[in-house]
């Protein structure tokens, strides 16, 4: 058992119970980069305040500096009694620099030092899922670029609606991860701000130079409020609500893979390198990534209402309840990230069955919105087309044809108004290339889309080229 820090008000030593409870040191130690980063920038920002000597920083720089190749070699063993990674890293310096080390946390407390660690680490995987993200929209529009031929219904209710190319279908989830793209990289303003120098909650009397640890850290902004800073939590929650979105969306695509590897579907068939078998039906082919990714999306959100619930009514400032942040962010944070890169390399691996999706497109009545607008072109009012259609396709029911099927004369019966022509307006390839409305599925208008959606990677791309640059 080691010395706390703060054994000088204490008479009893701690309990083991009570050291393993408190401890977050198997959660927490993947910050170690962090918090040695941090710690440098506070070592300098002291000497440069002339708090501690040059040679007192230099010391302590270069303890830190061989601690971390020691972490990141794997060289150190961690111990529930020194509770986290801020004592861990602490008392591992006093080994290495001697009594120096006592000196590091001058106008400094754990908690704008964890703050400090989190907003690093968050400021690096938000990056890190922008990138994620910026491939996974451009598997996408390479698939869509590549079906421009194939058509599919579309469905509401789960009921055949009307034809829609798959490239345009495939260009709605590329507009769903572009929105989380944006929601990503806006709420990187809101975590890139400085929160060290706060102190315990009150701030610090020595005469510290917050805006120069900022700026060595990259921060372009210190916080305001040393009350807000130490006990503001709002940037993880950001972040799971942000993640707990984007995995709606990819619980979604989940969801579809799903069942269009149905053999009720028949549209597309999964990877067998990306698909399982069963231990006991020798002709199963399960797909179980998509139904994994649409499970863990549960445990994401459970992540988002545990941060919501544990900040609801927890008083100014710091309160230890906060040290189960991490828990839940780290959680979420990976499995993001599995989420995205599996998606990411198995959809260019899907076989599109492109003639069972065209086939699907000529039964269910896909073209009874198009026969009433036929009408509507020859003066009816849309309500009374609508129901003169609605009378076609109860017909057609009956005799057990689709509307296409049924002849001139049938239709005829139905009002006056059709005319031959209107075979041709309920063939597929007329019902998606006459919808032409701006964000419709006519074949210009989604190779519009994928050119615009190109060209926008390719900017994202070259921005983010740069920034990992700095
Ligand atoms: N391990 C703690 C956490 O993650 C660090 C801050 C502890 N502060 C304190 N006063 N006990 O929240």
């Amino acid at each position: 058992m080691s010395e706390k820090p703060w054994n000088g008000r204490f008479s009893e030593k701690t309990d083991r119970l009570v050291e393993a409870f408190t401890s977050s040191i198997d959660i927490d130690k993947r910050l170690y980069p962090y918090d040695i980063e941090g710690s440098i920038a506070h070592c300098r920002m002291l000497a440069k305040a002339s708090i501690i000597s040059e040679t007192e920083a230099e010391l302590l720089i270069e303890g830190l500096g061989k601690i971390k190749r020691e972490l990141d070699r794997g060289k150190l063993t961690y111990d529930d009694s020194l509770e986290d990674i801020h004592m861990h890293i602490e008392t591992w310096l006093l080994q290495e620099a001697g009594m120096v080390a006592l000196k590091l946390h001058t106008a400094r407390s754990r908690n704008d030092q964890v703050a400090l660690d989190v907003r690093m680490y968050l400021r690096d995987e938000t990056q890190n899922t922008i990138k994620r993200l910026v491939e996974l929209r451009k598997v996408i529009v390479d698939l869509a670029k590549v079906h421009m031929d194939v058509v599919l219904p579309g469905y509401t209710h789960l009921q055949r609606a009307q034809p829609v190319l798959l490239s345009h279908h495939l260009m709605a989830y590329y507009e769903m991860f572009s929105r989380d793209t944006d929601r990503f990289s806006d709420s990187l303003k809101r975590i890139n701000i400085m929160p060290l120098g706060s102190a315990a909650l009150a701030g610090t009397t020595y005469p510290i130079d917050r805006e120069y640890t900022a700026k060595l850290l990259n921060f372009p902004k210190v916080s305001a409020n040393s009350l807000d800073a130490v006990s503001d939590r709002d940037y993880i929650i950001e972040f799971l609500s942000s993640a707990s979105i984007c995995m709606v969306h990819l619980s979604r695509i989940s969801e579809e893979l799903i069942l269009w590897s149905s053999s009720e579907f028949g549209f597309i068939e999964l990877p067998d390198s990306f698909a399982t078998g069963s231990s006991i039906m020798p002709q199963k082919k399960n797909p179980d990534v998509p139904e994994l990714v649409r499970g863990k999306t549960g445990r994401v959100f459970g992540d988002l209402t545990a941060l919501l619930t544990m900040m609801k009514a927890l008083p100014l400032a710091y309160n230890r309840d906060m040290q189960e942040d991490k828990a839940a962010l780290f959680n979420t944070a990976d499995i993001l990230k599995e989420c995205i890169e599996i998606n990411i390399h198995m959809l260019p691996k899907l076989t599109i069955n492109k003639l069972a999706m065209q086939q699907a497109t000529t039964s269910g009545f896909l073209n009874a919105t198009d026969l009433a607008d036929y009408l509507v072109t020859r003066g009816m009012p849309f309500r009374q087309a609508h129901s003169c259609v609605g009378n076609a396709v109860s017909y057609a029911l009956k005799q057990q044809k689709e509307l296409q099927e049924l002849t001139l004369k049938e239709l005829k019966s139905f009002s006056s108004l059709i005319k031959k022509d209107v075979f041709d307006v309920l063939t597929t390839e007329k019902m998606i290339n006459r919808r032409t409305s701006f964000g419709g599925t006519a074949t210009e208008n989604v190779k519009a889309a994928i050119e615009a959606a190109e060209k926008s990677l390719d900017e994202e791309s070259k921005c983010l080229q740069v920034s990992t640059k700095d």
